[in-house]
């Protein structure tokens, strides 16, 4: 397997303020499905949007295939949080999804076969003609997941994709997501605050600390390829991954990393007045 992302170092201070990541560095293989699990406020879309190109990191890099993200790669697409207000209402399903591969080379004939190829695959055709508003919460967020795999990324990044939905769509959605997976071998790097979640969808677990982000802990989820809401879910296996993922984000683990942070963060500041003082 080859590396589809490194991020190494990665660091992001909104203005002045106290770092909202700091100093993150992990890689995903190629066609992996990874969850990064973490508190709420903790700096999650943070470093899903720096990953993606949108926001610079005040230091540290991101490589995707080898080459370096300085502004929004060509071939990766994020799913965000919100999908209520990531589609335009006013164009169809089919023109939504269409509407990123206008920048790409493809004629409209064949825009519009990959919007239906997508649509397709996530189990949505018929509603080409149809506009955001006139389906269900659950429909919106497969017309948001069929626009991003539209454009064949090699990364996906998913921002909480089904923290809206109820809890059946939600089931029908992690399932939707994990065929897709498999059968198109996107890489997947997808954020959830739900350890349930993020142990039933993943390949892999890496569990955030409280704000700033980092790292507590990145464990690989040794469950069947072949997942299944109820037999998954009830196994021993995935219960007791699941209640080390719960003691690793609100345990002594988590607390130590926000409490070097905080300590690296003082030390920061107190070294002008040392250098001062010696002088
Ligand atoms: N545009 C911004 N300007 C200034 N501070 C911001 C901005 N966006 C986020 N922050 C701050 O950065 C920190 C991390 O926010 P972020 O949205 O990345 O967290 P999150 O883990 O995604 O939260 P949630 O679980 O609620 O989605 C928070 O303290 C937040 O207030
Ligand atoms: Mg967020």
């Amino acid at each position: 397997m080859s590396t589809m992302l490194e991020v190494s170092g990665l660091t992001h201070r909104y203005g002045s303020g106290d770092a909202a990541v700091d100093d993150l560095s992990f890689t995903v293989e190629s066609g992996q499905l990874a969850c990064i699990v973490g508190p709420s406020g903790c700096g999650k879309s943070t470093l899903l949007r720096a990953i993606a190109g949108l926001l610079p990191p005040t230091s540290g890099t991101v490589s995707l295939h080898g080459d370096r993200v300085t502004t929004v790669p060509d071939d990766l697409a994020v799913v965000f949080q919100d999908y209520s207000r990531s589609l335009f209402p006013w164009l169809t399903v089919a023109k939504n999804v269409e509407f990123p591969l206008r920048w790409t080379k493809l004629d409209k004939p064949a825009r519009r076969r990959r919007a239906t190829e997508a649509l397709t695959a996530v189990g949505l055709s018929g509603v080409e003609g149809k506009f955001p508003w006139q389906l269900s919460g659950g429909m919106q967020q497969r017309v948001s997941i069929a626009r991003a795999l539209a454009s064949r990324p090699v990364l996906l990044l998913m921002d909480e994709p089904f923290a809206s939905v109820d809890a059946q769509t939600r089931f029908d959605l992690e399932d939707l997501l994990r065929r897709v997976q498999s059968e198109q071998g996107t890489t997947v790097l997808l954020v959830t605050h739900d350890i349930d979640e993020s142990v039933y969808l993943g390949d892999r677990v890496l569990v955030l600390s409280k704000s700033p982000a980092r790292i507590v802990a990145d464990l690989p989820v040794d469950l069947p390829a072949q997942r299944d809401q109820i037999t998954t879910r009830e196994s021993a296996r995935f219960v007791s991954l699941r209640g080390e993922v719960a003691r690793l984000l609100h345990g002594p683990a988590s607390q130590a990393a926000a409490d070097a942070a905080e300590w690296d963060a003082a030390a920061a500041s107190e070294a002008p007045a040392v250098e001062n003082a010696k002088s």
